[in-house]
């Protein structure tokens, strides 16, 4: 029995000293200590032993049963430790590592051509002004001189949201909130998004774009308005663009005019671009009203100034030969991505 206990003992340590997971530690501890176990049996049979074998046996028995029990908790802190140790190696983050490339947003079309327009201004000494896009009747036309009969005010372009208030159909307004704060000199860009009730279409759209500048100081003449946005020209379609002024009306500017560029697609040869005409219309242009200076307290005797606007829009798709504006709205990202 002794020989029979000191088995156990040697076979269950060599057995808990080769096991390396929790489940194999288990399955020694159930085969020496479980209900069935070894040990068990062995203390279970006692009662057949000699009264004098009895207590020696169950001493020993009992020792043994208590080594078996340390070794395997200290096993199972060994292997706790192994385990650990494995984690935290796995887990080791590798600075060193390459990065996985992030994916990188872009500028949409219409803020990389708004950039190129702001820097050219920035650079001939303007600043960037803005005003709201909800807008009084006043500032949109009436103090642009634009009388009440005007056909810009048709209900058909105009988003009135009452009779005072509605939906800045240009940029144009910003010039008299900003003549009414400021003295000249003024040199101002005012980019902002205007509304107009139109049909959608490849062409139209009642959200679109405009950039509206505005000069007043004394001695401003139709020359430096000519200079300024054929510098403009040159810089946003290159040296070789060709510039033409055609007389125009604007209620808010004396003498008006609209500016065309030589066609950026066909050079001036005449394609469907500029439908066979060689030019294309960037924008409206003129001296500001001598009614309109009046209005916003600028003494027209001793100041005068030029304004324009353009659309943002058309003059994107010139640029990058996009054939329909709606392109510029429903953000797809497949026609973003190109850019
Ligand atoms: N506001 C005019 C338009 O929307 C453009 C313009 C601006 C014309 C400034 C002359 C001077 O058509």
């Amino acid at each position: 029995m002794k020989e029979k206990l000191n088995n156990i003992m040697e076979q269950a340590s060599q057995e808990i000293n080769n096991v390396t997971t929790y489940s194999d530690l288990e399955a020694v501890r159930v085969k020496y200590l479980g209900k069935k176990g070894l040990i068990t049996g062995i203390l279970r049979g006692m009662a057949n032993l000699d009264a004098n074998e009895r207590p020696v046996i169950g001493r020993l028995a009992n020792t043994v049963r208590n080594n078996i029990e340390d070794l395997i908790s200290q096993k199972r802190q060994i292997i706790r430790n192994m385990e650990m140790e494995k984690r935290l190696k796995e887990e080791t983050i590798d600075v060193t590592l390459p990065a996985k490339g992030g994916v990188l947003g872009g500028k949409h079309p219409l803020t990389l051509v708004l950039d190129e327009i702001k820097d050219i201004f920035i650079g001939m000494g303007f600043e960037i002004a803005e005003g709201p896009e909800v807008e009084y009747d006043y500032y949109n036309f009436e103090a642009l001189n634009i009388p009440k009969d005007h056909p810009a005010r048709d209900v058909q372009d105009t988003f009135y949201i009452n009779e005072n208030i509605l939906l800045r159909t240009q940029t144009s307004p910003v010039q008299i909130r900003t003549m009414e704060k400021n003295r000249p000199p003024i040199r101002i860009i005012v980019p902002g998004r205007v509304y107009r009730s139109d049909e959608v279409d490849a062409t139209h759209s009642p959200i679109f774009h405009q950039i509206e500048g505005l000069v007043v100081d004394r001695g401003i003449t139709m020359g430096n308005l000519k200079g300024v946005l054929e510098v403009l020209a040159r810089k946003l379609f290159g040296n070789n663009i060709e510039t033409k002024f055609r007389p125009h009306h604007f209620p808010f500017t004396e003498p008006s005019a609209e500016m065309d560029v030589s066609c950026v697609v066909c050079g001036g040869e005449g394609c469907r671009v500029c439908s066979n005409t060689g030019w294309i219309e960037v924008l409206g242009a003129g001296m500001v009203h001598p009614k309109v200076l009046s209005i916003c307290n600028i003494d027209p005797e001793v100041y005068s100034g030029f304004a324009f606007g353009m659309g943002l829009d058309r003059i994107t798709m010139l640029k990058y030969e996009i054939d329909d504006v709606r392109l510029l709205f429903d953000n797809d990202i497949r026609f973003l991505q190109q850019f």
